[in-house]
């Protein structure tokens, strides 16, 4: 069954929430009507400000059903320090779910989220081996060879050209290990604020498939990423990624790298069309 998946990332309510943007983006989500709606967490800017859970729960209700939402590392609280290292994600898990692994499935395919967020670095990844453990279990349950398997993690595993420097999960490594060993075949992420798709892993491999900010002016300097969202259009043998990316002039999300891969053993880039490896 063919299932069409809307990729949307660190939206960042609060100071630096773009309005205009987000409008546009909720519009193009109805327009999409996607199977799933995926948030790669960074929902708020600031965990601590009530307002901010407040304004993103009201946003996320104008957002096309359903939605599978994980939780970013500014989803947890800076300012509150024994909430922040004792029950970091007590605000996330009022505000949004007390489910940090959500599952959505359907024929042929399940996305299951997990938690790479924690309060012992502000910008830092990590996944636990609980988290690691629970996530392997549920893809456990559904055969490679009948399901398109995706984790959605906050920050990923690999750095995108770019972002040299920037934090991805700690222990990659053992992460990667994991979703390789659990049939995954894509990794949706966020967090560098960078649009990317790529291919981690050491054997048969999966697609990383990285947004960027869909909806914040947290664009660092330097940086190339733009508002951004990824469509990923999942089929038996294939999973095509289109790219989209906010432009001023137009006021609208524009188509503007195009990915194809295909499963033969690993997976296969067939084709990539008009696209820098990131925006
Ligand atoms: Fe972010
Ligand atoms: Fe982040």
């Amino acid at each position: 069954m063919r299932s069409v998946l809307m990729h949307i990332s660190d939206l960042h309510a609060g100071r630096t929430f773009h309005p205009r943007v987000a409008d546009q983006l909720a519009r193009e989500a109805h327009d999409l009507r996607p199977d799933l709606l995926v948030i790669s967490g960074d929902l708020v800017q600031r965990a601590d400000f009530v307002s901010q859970w407040e304004a993103i729960m009201q946003y996320l209700q104008r957002l096309p059903q359903p939605q599978l939402i994980v939780p970013g590392n500014h989803d947890i609280p800076l300012f509150h320090v024994v909430e922040r290292f004792t029950r970091p994600l007590d605000r996330y898990q009022r505000y949004v779910s007390t489910n940090l692994n959500p599952v959505f499935e359907r024929p042929g395919l399940v996305v299951v989220g997990g938690n790479s967020a924690h309060g012992l670095t502000i910008d830092g990844g990590y996944v636990s081996d609980e988290q690691q453990r629970i996530m392997a279990q549920i893809f456990a349950r559904y055969p490679d060879d009948v399901f398109c398997k995706i984790a959605v993690l906050h920050h990923g595993v690999v750095r995108p050209p770019g972002c040299e420097k920037r934090s991805i999960i700690r222990n990659d490594a053992e992460v990667t290990q994991m979703l390789e060993q659990s049939g995954v075949d894509v990794l949706l992420c966020g967090h560098h604020h960078v649009s990317y798709v790529g291919i981690a892993g050491n054997a048969k491999g999966f697609v990383v498939c990285q947004s960027g900010t869909s909806a914040s002016r947290r664009i660092r300097e330097g940086e190339r990423g733009k508002n951004a969202y990824n469509v990923l259009t999942i089929e038996e043998a294939s999973i095509h990624i289109s790219q989209r990316r906010y432009v001023e002039t137009s006021r609208r999300f524009e188509p503007l790298g195009e990915y194809e891969f295909q499963r033969r053993g690993a997976w296969l880039t067939a084709h990539r069309r008009n696209s820098p490896q990131t925006l």
